[in-house]
């Protein structure tokens, strides 16, 4: 079994863990095509050890793509997913624009891998906002213990969530701070070097960010419509991996220790809580990582049925590139048979 597989963002941040990705998990590609916008068009992006030529959105032929894995952005996600699935390609899109499309699956394989047979309805299988995807992990073996009622989420997002243009602008600023030069933000509405920012996205009529709010309609398709999430969204001074502080309050009473232990076996978890000093993870631990980490658990008791945790994972992995390629690893074991 082998397929025919397009990045298209191939050039971006996103895009070039997604040609890790598939080159380390050894997917069953026959051909990888990289592509992006006209101008990159014959740029090298890696593949492994060797380098392949970037080729144009605009002009590329999809009918003999079995799987196009989008990171372009929303607009370009918005005009270019319908076309591609018409096409006969399934995409598996990265952008936010059609996560809560009703007719298309909200996917993180370790929660609702069974859900992905929704996509025949639309041909595209939406990935879902980074902060969601690691979070979701750590809820799902925790909901199945002892059912989530309510969800308080902080979290610490690195600048690689905003692009290559914000990852440069964490840099400047960080230079220029310390030659003296003036700092002017482009990509954030604040300075983002020796600082953080509580807003992520745009502002909506509630007073939430748009990250906020997608973190909590998220949560509730993927993993169940009944759990209340409640979120604040920050920016952080960090170029990779984003931290999130998550306080659970649940229906049934629970055990720490089997807490512990369902977290442990959990798939996509790695659980690395020591109450000492270093005794848990940081972001710059969990960059380049695969797994979602876990640490500083403890009990609530100002709530009955509370917890405490602390989880990392690498953003532009679980909650991008690995997710996606998770995805399609899915839908061509179950879905798509092909010699
Ligand atoms: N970063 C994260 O943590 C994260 C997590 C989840 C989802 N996402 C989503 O993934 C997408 C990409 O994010 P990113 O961080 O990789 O951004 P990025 O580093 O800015 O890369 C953007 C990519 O899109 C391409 N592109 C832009 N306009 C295009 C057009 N008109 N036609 C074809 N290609 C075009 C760019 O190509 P050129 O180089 O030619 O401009 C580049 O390859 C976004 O939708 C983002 O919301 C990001």
């Amino acid at each position: 079994m082998s397929y025919k597989v397009a990045v298209v963002g191939a050039t971006g941040n996103v895009g070039r863990e997604m040609l890790n990705v598939l080159h380390e998990r050894q997917f069953p590609a026959s051909e990888i095509i990289p592509l992006a916008s006209r101008r990159s068009i014959g740029q090298e992006v890696t593949f492994g050890d060797t380098t392949l030529k970037t080729k144009c959105l605009d002009d590329f032929d999809f009918s003999s793509v079995d799987i196009a894995l989008m990171s372009a952005g929303g607009s370009v996600s918005k005009e270019w997913s319908p076309k591609i699935a018409a096409q006969g390609c399934v995409v598996i899109d990265n952008s936010s624009h059609y996560r809560m499309d009703p007719d298309v699956p909200l996917i993180v394989p370790e929660v609702n891998a069974d859900a992905i047979a929704g996509y025949t309805k639309k041909n595209i299988i939406a990935n879902p906002n980074c902060s969601t995807a690691q979070m979701v992990v750590a809820l799902k073996p925790l909901h199945d213990l002892a059912t989530i009622k309510r969800v308080v989420v902080s979290t610490y997002q690195s600048v690689s969530g905003s692009g290559k243009a914000a990852m440069d602008e964490l840099w400047s600023q960080t230079r220029a701070i310390f030659v003296n030069d003036p700092v002017e933000p482009e990509v954030y509405p604040k300075q983002i070097a020796f600082n953080v920012i509580p807003h992520i996205d745009v502002f909506m009529d509630s007073g939430d960010t748009k990250e906020e709010w997608k973190m909590i309609v998220e949560t509730t398709k993927i993993l169940d419509p009944d759990i209340k999430v409640t979120a604040t969204c920050v920016r952080v001074p960090v170029f990779l991996s984003h931290s999130e502080s998550i306080n659970i309050e649940f229906e049934k009473p629970f055990d720490e220790e089997e807490v512990r232990e369902c977290l442990r076996t959990a798939p996509g978890i790695m659980l690395f809580d020591k109450r000492e000093d270093g005794g848990y993870i940081t972001p710059i631990e969990a960059a380049g990582e695969f797994a979602t980490y876990i640490s500083r658990i403890r009990r609530d008791e100002t709530v009955e049925n509370g917890l405490n945790l602390w989880c990392v994972s690498d953003n532009l992995l679980k909650g991008a590139a690995l997710n996606a390629v998770q995805i399609a690893e899915s839908l061509c074991s179950k879905f798509l048979q092909k010699g």
